[in-house]
């Protein structure tokens, strides 16, 4: 039998009022949006992206379930950035409520949301009841089951991130209007088959080719300061996503324990660990994503040679019985115990507490610096 495709949506952008004064932008409340108003200076990397949202540098928080709530996605886009609601393993309770933390908090650019979570028909209702500019779809087709024409009727754009250049094409083919590149660098589940740096300008290139040339492309994966950015901005990227360097923000939701494991991780590679192992000895056989997650090493993951190798269900469960004991003990997930996702790029995480706007400035300051010392080797 035949798959009906959803017909293509051309999304539509509905630039909110904006009035320019010197170096300085302030982006007037769309009558459909929710009312926030930012005020922000122009950076020197004023990429496609910067002018599409009206962002002053081209970041984005990742759409980090449980950790990017609505304090710190309100922080982000407060200091100039796009900054998203994460919602990846969480409800729709969850999601409004955050939102409207965000709201209380100046407002954000929009939400994430894993397409295994949520129907079509909810995700409408999501984007009409809260009004976000874009809407961020993780992990799936977002064609098939009519997840962006869902959002684009709304009057919202869709973000969505794929991990090979067939996945890229395809989202654009369904109206996608930024397409985030994430490697198998990435913190939380990720596909682990390659890096962001070898797919994004192949990615761009079969865009181009496709006479997609107006999708925008985000690097996903390993970044966690201004040099990660100036590299992916130069690879063709119009947009860079942090996510374990924002996880460790003040206004993250992240437990303090995990903040502290972050900060004090180094070495990337051997600090973090990418499998499927944790997701079963928390209970869950197979993630929304269906993809392997990267988090922190620590005495739950070095449990894991005793599961592959336990004779039974019951010693199995005996050691989740251990782990979950270890994080009860020291009082949450964190550096000794339990499950932090963290990406390859941690151990640029600074040892001191940071906010996420310090954190945005600093990262912007150290990729402006990087690209004018590229510049001055040419
Ligand atoms: C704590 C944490 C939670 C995450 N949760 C989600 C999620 O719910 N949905 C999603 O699409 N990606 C999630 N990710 C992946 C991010 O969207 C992003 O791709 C990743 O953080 C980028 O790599 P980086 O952490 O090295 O910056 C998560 C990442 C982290 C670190």
């Amino acid at each position: 039998m035949a798959t009906l495709t959803p017909p293509i949506k051309v999304p539509s952008l509905r630039p909110c009022g904006l009035r320019l004064r010197l170096s300085r932008v302030t982006r007037a409340p769309c009558r459909t949006r929710p009312r926030t108003r930012v005020m922000i200076s122009l950076s020197s990397m004023n990429t496609r992206f910067c002018r599409q949202y009206l962002v002053s540098s081209p970041l984005m928080l990742a759409p980090m379930g449980g950790c990017a709530g609505g304090k710190l996605a309100a922080a982000v886009s407060k200091a100039g950035a796009l900054g998203l609601v994460g919602s990846g393993g969480e409800s729709q309770k969850y999601l409004r409520q955050q939102w409207s933390i965000s709201q209380a908090q100046g407002g954000c650019h929009g939400f994430g949301i894993n397409v295994a979570q949520v129907n079509a028909e909810d995700l409408r209702t999501l984007v009409d009841t809260l009004k976000p500019q874009v809407v961020y779809l993780s992990f799936g087709d977002v064609r098939e089951k009519g997840h962006a024409n869902a959002v684009i009727d709304g009057g919202a754009q869709v973000i969505a991130n794929a991990a090979d250049v067939q996945t890229v094409v395809k989202h654009a083919d369904a109206g996608v209007a930024v397409i985030v590149v994430q490697g198998a660098d990435a913190g939380g589940h990720t596909d682990g088959r390659a890096s962001a740096f070898a797919v994004l300008p192949e990615a761009r290139d079969a865009l181009d080719a496709a006479g997609h040339n107006d999708v925008l492309l985000a690097y996903a994966g390993g970044v966690a300061d201004g040099r990660g950015v100036a590299a992916a901005l130069t690879l063709g990227a119009d947009a860079v996503v942090l996510g374990t360097r924002l996880a460790a923000a003040e206004e993250s939701d992240y437990l303090a324990t995990q903040k502290e494991a972050l900060r004090g991780a180094s070495d990337g590679a051997n600090a973090t660990t990418i499998g499927r192992f944790v997701d079963a000895l928390n209970g869950i056989d197979e993630h929304s994503s269906g993809l392997p997650g990267r988090c922190l090493v620590n005495r739950s993951t070095a449990l894991k040679d005793a599961w592959d190798s336990a004779p039974s269900p019951e010693a199995r469960a005996e050691l989740s019985t251990q782990h979950r004991a270890g994080v009860a003990a020291g009082g949450g997930d964190g550096a000794e115990w339990g499950t932090t996702w963290a990406g390859a790029g941690v151990g640029l995480v600074p040892a001191h507490s940071q906010s996420a706007a310090a954190i945005l400035e600093e990262v912007t300051a150290e990729a402006e610096a990087a690209l004018k010392r590229a510049g001055l080797l040419l």
